[in-house]
Protein backbone atom coordinates (compact mmCIF):
# COMPACT_ATOMS: atom_id res chain seq x y z
CA UNK A 1 0.00 0.00 0.00
CA UNK A 2 1.19 3.36 -0.75
CA UNK A 3 0.55 5.72 1.93
CA UNK A 4 -0.51 9.10 1.83
CA UNK A 5 1.32 11.50 3.46
CA UNK A 6 0.31 13.62 6.94
CA UNK A 7 1.44 16.72 8.72
CA UNK A 8 0.27 17.25 12.20
CA UNK A 9 -0.16 20.85 13.76
CA UNK A 10 0.30 21.57 17.56
CA UNK A 11 0.70 23.72 20.02
CA UNK A 12 1.17 22.05 23.45
CA UNK A 13 1.54 18.64 24.65
CA UNK A 14 1.00 16.56 21.54
CA UNK A 15 0.01 13.53 23.26
CA UNK A 16 -1.95 12.60 20.08
CA UNK A 17 1.18 13.14 17.99
CA UNK A 18 2.21 9.69 19.96
CA UNK A 19 -0.78 7.63 19.61
CA UNK A 20 -0.72 8.87 15.23
CA UNK A 21 2.55 7.76 14.97
CA UNK A 22 2.44 4.43 16.97
CA UNK A 23 -0.21 3.72 14.58
CA UNK A 24 1.40 4.95 11.58
CA UNK A 25 4.04 1.63 12.48
CA UNK A 26 1.49 -0.47 11.15
CA UNK A 27 2.33 -1.23 7.44
CA UNK A 28 -1.55 -1.53 7.12
CA UNK A 29 -2.55 2.23 8.26
CA UNK A 30 -2.93 4.48 6.05
CA UNK A 31 -0.52 7.68 6.72
CA UNK A 32 2.91 8.51 7.63
CA UNK A 33 3.88 11.48 9.16
CA UNK A 34 6.11 13.76 7.61
CA UNK A 35 6.12 16.59 9.28
CA UNK A 36 5.17 18.40 12.89
CA UNK A 37 4.15 22.05 12.90
CA UNK A 38 4.04 24.38 16.16
CA UNK A 39 3.17 27.50 16.46
CA UNK A 40 4.78 27.53 20.07
CA UNK A 41 8.96 27.05 20.45
CA UNK A 42 7.65 26.03 23.67
CA UNK A 43 5.11 23.01 22.55
CA UNK A 44 6.20 19.88 24.39
CA UNK A 45 4.96 17.94 21.35
CA UNK A 46 7.96 18.78 19.88
CA UNK A 47 10.05 16.09 21.58
CA UNK A 48 8.09 13.69 20.26
CA UNK A 49 8.61 14.83 17.00
CA UNK A 50 12.43 14.52 17.62
CA UNK A 51 12.13 10.82 19.69
CA UNK A 52 10.53 9.55 16.49
CA UNK A 53 12.88 11.88 14.07
CA UNK A 54 10.43 12.99 12.21
CA UNK A 55 10.99 16.46 10.88
CA UNK A 56 9.72 19.63 12.57
CA UNK A 57 9.18 23.19 12.22
CA UNK A 58 8.52 26.12 14.61
CA UNK A 59 6.84 28.83 13.11
CA UNK A 60 6.67 31.03 15.86
CA UNK A 61 5.35 34.43 13.77
CA UNK A 62 1.86 36.25 13.08
CA UNK A 63 -1.23 34.52 11.72
CA UNK A 64 -0.58 35.84 7.97
CA UNK A 65 3.22 34.70 8.57
CA UNK A 66 2.65 31.09 10.07
CA UNK A 67 0.33 30.60 7.33
CA UNK A 68 2.68 31.37 4.29
CA UNK A 69 5.66 29.34 5.74
CA UNK A 70 3.17 26.46 7.03
CA UNK A 71 1.71 26.54 2.93
CA UNK A 72 4.83 26.51 1.75
CA UNK A 73 6.04 23.64 4.36
CA UNK A 74 3.01 21.45 3.14
CA UNK A 75 3.30 21.93 -0.52
CA UNK A 76 6.96 20.90 -0.78
CA UNK A 77 6.50 17.81 0.55
CA UNK A 78 2.74 17.56 -0.88
CA UNK A 79 1.05 16.71 2.26
CA UNK A 80 -2.30 14.75 1.34
CA UNK A 81 -3.64 14.94 5.13
CA UNK A 82 -3.35 17.93 7.84
CA UNK A 83 -4.06 16.60 11.60
CA UNK A 84 -4.80 19.53 14.22
CA UNK A 85 -3.98 18.37 17.31
CA UNK A 86 -4.14 20.70 20.18
CA UNK A 87 -3.38 23.53 17.67
CA UNK A 88 -4.28 26.57 19.04
CA UNK A 89 -4.64 29.07 16.36
CA UNK A 90 -7.96 29.57 14.11
CA UNK A 91 -6.87 29.18 10.19
CA UNK A 92 -7.87 31.74 7.87
CA UNK A 93 -10.32 31.35 5.30
CA UNK A 94 -7.82 31.25 2.98
CA UNK A 95 -5.56 28.66 4.00
CA UNK A 96 -8.77 26.64 4.47
CA UNK A 97 -9.60 26.42 0.95
CA UNK A 98 -6.00 25.82 -0.41
CA UNK A 99 -6.11 22.40 1.47
CA UNK A 100 -10.08 22.25 1.20
CA UNK A 101 -11.16 18.92 2.62
CA UNK A 102 -7.55 17.43 3.45
CA UNK A 103 -7.82 18.98 7.13
CA UNK A 104 -9.04 16.84 9.92
CA UNK A 105 -9.47 18.11 13.73
CA UNK A 106 -9.88 16.24 17.29
CA UNK A 107 -12.08 17.93 20.05
CA UNK A 108 -12.94 17.43 23.42
CA UNK A 109 -16.75 17.22 23.35
CA UNK A 110 -19.31 15.21 21.55
CA UNK A 111 -19.76 17.55 19.03
CA UNK A 112 -22.09 19.41 17.78
CA UNK A 113 -22.40 20.17 21.57
CA UNK A 114 -20.03 22.56 23.26
CA UNK A 115 -17.85 23.92 20.21
CA UNK A 116 -14.87 26.61 21.47
CA UNK A 117 -13.07 26.39 24.45
CA UNK A 118 -13.74 25.23 27.97
CA UNK A 119 -15.49 22.05 27.24
CA UNK A 120 -15.43 19.86 30.59
CA UNK A 121 -16.46 22.78 32.30
CA UNK A 122 -19.36 23.52 30.35
CA UNK A 123 -20.51 20.03 29.99
CA UNK A 124 -20.07 19.61 34.04
CA UNK A 125 -21.98 22.90 34.59
CA UNK A 126 -25.42 21.62 32.50
CA UNK A 127 -25.09 18.19 34.37
CA UNK A 128 -24.14 16.51 30.96
CA UNK A 129 -24.14 12.74 32.00
CA UNK A 130 -21.30 11.97 29.15
CA UNK A 131 -18.45 14.00 27.15
CA UNK A 132 -15.61 12.66 24.91
CA UNK A 133 -14.22 13.52 21.74
CA UNK A 134 -14.79 14.34 17.90
CA UNK A 135 -12.53 13.94 14.89
CA UNK A 136 -13.91 16.10 12.01
CA UNK A 137 -13.16 17.47 9.10
CA UNK A 138 -12.27 21.55 9.33
CA UNK A 139 -14.07 23.77 7.30
CA UNK A 140 -14.92 27.77 7.89
CA UNK A 141 -17.14 27.18 10.79
CA UNK A 142 -15.04 26.62 14.34
CA UNK A 143 -15.74 22.67 15.32
CA UNK A 144 -18.29 22.60 12.66
CA UNK A 145 -17.19 20.26 9.88
CA UNK A 146 -18.71 17.03 9.28
CA UNK A 147 -18.13 14.49 11.51
CA UNK A 148 -15.45 11.09 11.07
CA UNK A 149 -16.10 9.77 14.39
CA UNK A 150 -16.78 10.19 18.09
CA UNK A 151 -15.72 8.36 21.44
CA UNK A 152 -17.92 8.74 24.21
CA UNK A 153 -16.88 8.91 28.40
CA UNK A 154 -19.73 8.44 30.86
CA UNK A 155 -18.68 11.69 33.53
CA UNK A 156 -18.43 10.53 37.07
CA UNK A 157 -19.69 12.88 39.81
CA UNK A 158 -17.11 11.59 42.06
CA UNK A 159 -13.50 12.52 39.93
CA UNK A 160 -12.21 16.05 39.55
CA UNK A 161 -12.28 17.88 36.08
CA UNK A 162 -8.25 16.77 35.78
CA UNK A 163 -9.53 12.77 36.20
CA UNK A 164 -12.39 13.31 33.48
CA UNK A 165 -10.35 15.22 31.14
CA UNK A 166 -7.19 12.25 31.53
CA UNK A 167 -9.78 9.49 30.54
CA UNK A 168 -11.41 11.41 27.63
CA UNK A 169 -7.97 11.99 26.34
CA UNK A 170 -6.88 8.27 26.42
CA UNK A 171 -10.11 8.26 24.21
CA UNK A 172 -8.73 11.04 21.95
CA UNK A 173 -5.60 8.45 21.75
CA UNK A 174 -7.92 5.69 20.32
CA UNK A 175 -9.97 8.17 18.28
CA UNK A 176 -7.46 9.65 16.14
CA UNK A 177 -5.80 6.95 14.48
CA UNK A 178 -9.34 5.10 13.72
CA UNK A 179 -10.48 8.68 12.27
CA UNK A 180 -7.59 8.40 9.92
CA UNK A 181 -8.34 4.93 8.70
CA UNK A 182 -11.79 5.47 8.61
CA UNK A 183 -11.08 7.82 5.93
CA UNK A 184 -9.02 5.78 3.70
CA UNK A 185 -11.03 2.83 4.64
CA UNK A 186 -8.47 1.19 5.89
CA UNK A 187 -9.28 -1.02 8.61
C1 LIG B 1 -6.91 17.56 22.99
O1 LIG B 1 -7.64 17.46 24.16
C2 LIG B 1 -7.80 17.93 21.84
O2 LIG B 1 -9.09 17.46 21.98
C3 LIG B 1 -7.77 19.43 21.86
O3 LIG B 1 -6.47 19.74 22.28
C4 LIG B 1 -5.92 18.69 23.04
C5 LIG B 1 -4.59 18.31 22.46
O4 LIG B 1 -3.92 17.39 23.26
N1 LIG B 1 -8.13 19.96 20.57
P1 LIG B 1 -2.42 16.98 22.93
O5 LIG B 1 -1.65 18.26 22.73
O6 LIG B 1 -2.44 16.13 21.69
O7 LIG B 1 -1.95 16.23 24.13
Amino acid sequence: MVKKSACIFISGKGSNIRSIINNSRDYNFPVNIKLIITNNKNALGINFAKKFSIPYKVIDKNKSEFEKVAIKELKERRIDLLCLAGFMKILTKNFLRKFSGKIINIHPSLLPKYKGLNTFKRAIEKNETETGCTVHWVNEKLDGGIIILKKRVKINKSEDIEQLVNRVQREEHKAYPMAIRKIYNCY
